[in-house]
């Protein structure tokens, strides 16, 4: 992996025209780069995880509408459409990537349409670098302030992020939304340290962001999934950042399964929660995240069975005896009242609609 200054991205179109992307799942073992030749592919891709995070399966579906259309013209375009527009329930961007390619398909056919579609899922892409970016400068504030604190305290020590699942470059083109913000202090040498949630059952923290935090020479601990609570009851914790799959315009934030518990957690600590939240990731369809937001369900298997490497070798094991049933909420919804605020590319607002609105007026009508 590159670092993100270095220009990383986790999808991109090669010089011939090829769709490439990582396939995660094998991280942080094996760096395997995979094409996207059929927009079906890039369907199997996102519900099998091999992309995840909600920025990039937008991404990943706008990709796979240009090769619908570059293959089968406008009748494939709109096959393609609600079918990865469903590829996965939780995350809001595959419907706005979706509706995003529609207008820009117009009434187009053909290689004029293939092509208007290969330059706005270029543009989605570019975009996206730019929201994380902008999401970046706006909490780098956050933690300067936090490390003034600290510094005018006589408290030693870095400033301790706590970050669940993978909100992180690889979850959306570069930089991330979550670990944008310590990107961007890491490089501008403000002390910053994180705690990487472990992020049962698919283990996005120790497998993706510790080893993207590793790649970008940032220190970080990994802790199991219950420790949180722990290292903030004992004034070890920061500040608390995560990302989101989909935010109501009431501010309640769905996010990785788990999330939901560390805001409590925060809450009974003093610990400041914030949520890093693309434009993209706004439902302003919604106001009640906990009743309508829907949450996907997966594979009990991914519970009972844990993946790793084992003498060199990546493997599968089960963990659990023969029958035990098990259950895999992959989502939870943090309500807006436990987010100290959302940390947006257009600045920082209150979990709630006037704070949302406020940032984005043209979204007032909804
Ligand atoms: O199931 P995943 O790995 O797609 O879940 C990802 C998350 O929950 C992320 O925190 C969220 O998509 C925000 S990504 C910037």
């Amino acid at each position: 992996m590159l670092a993100c200054r270095d220009g990383f991205r986790t999808i991109w179109a090669d010089p011939d025209g090829r769709i490439l992307i990582i396939d995660q799942r094998k991280l942080p073992h094996d760096y395997t780069v995979v094409e996207l030749e059929t927009w079906r592919d890039g369907e199997r891709a996102i519900a099998d995880m091999l992309v995840r995070g909600a920025p990039l399966i937008g991404a990943t579906a706008a990709w796979s509408l240009h090769l619908a259309a570059a293959a089968g013209g406008r009748r494939e375009f709109e096959r393609a459409a609600p079918a990865l527009a469903e590829s996965r329930p939780t995350a809001v961007n595959l419907r706005w990537a979706v509706e995003r390619m529609q207008a820009a398909a117009g009434a187009l056919d053909g290689e004029a349409l293939a092509a208007a579609l290969a330059d706005e899922a270029e543009n989605i892409c570019d975009e996206d670098v730019d929201i994380s970016l902008g999401i970046g400068r706006h909490g780098l504030e956050i933690i300067r302030q936090l490390a003034e604190k600290k510094r005018a305290a006589n408290q030693s020590g870095p400033v301790n992020v706590l970050t669940h699942c993978n909100a992180g470059a690889l979850a959306t083109l570069n930089y991330g939304t979550a670990t944008a913000p310590v990107y961007l202090a890491h490089e501008e040498g403000i002390p910053v340290h994180v705690w990487v949630d472990e992020t049962r059952p698919r283990n996005q923290g120790s497998q993706l962001t510790a080893y993207e935090l590793a790649h970008n020479g940032v220190p970080h601990t990994l802790i199991v999934d219950n420790a949180g609570g722990h290292i903030m009851q004992h004034g070890m914790v920061d500040l608390v950042i995560t990302g989101t799959d989909r935010t109501a315009r009431s501010g309640d934030v769905a996010n990785k399964i788990g999330t939901y518990l560390k805001a409590l957690a925060a809450a009974d600590n003093n610990v400041p929660f914030y949520v890093a939240l693309p434009s993209t990731s706004i439902d302003w369809t919604i106001d009640d995240g906990v009743r309508d937001i829907p949450i996907e369900e997966r594979n009990p298997a991914e519970v009972t069975d844990v993946y790793g490497v084992s003498g060199g070798h990546r493997t599968t094991v089960t963990t659990t005896g023969e029958g035990t049933p098990a259950a895999n909420y992959a989502f939870d919804v943090t309500p807006a009242r436990y987010v100290t605020g959302l940390i947006t590319e257009r600045g920082l607002c209150e979990a709630s609609t006037a704070g949302l609105r406020g940032l984005f007026p043209e979204q007032a009508e909804r």
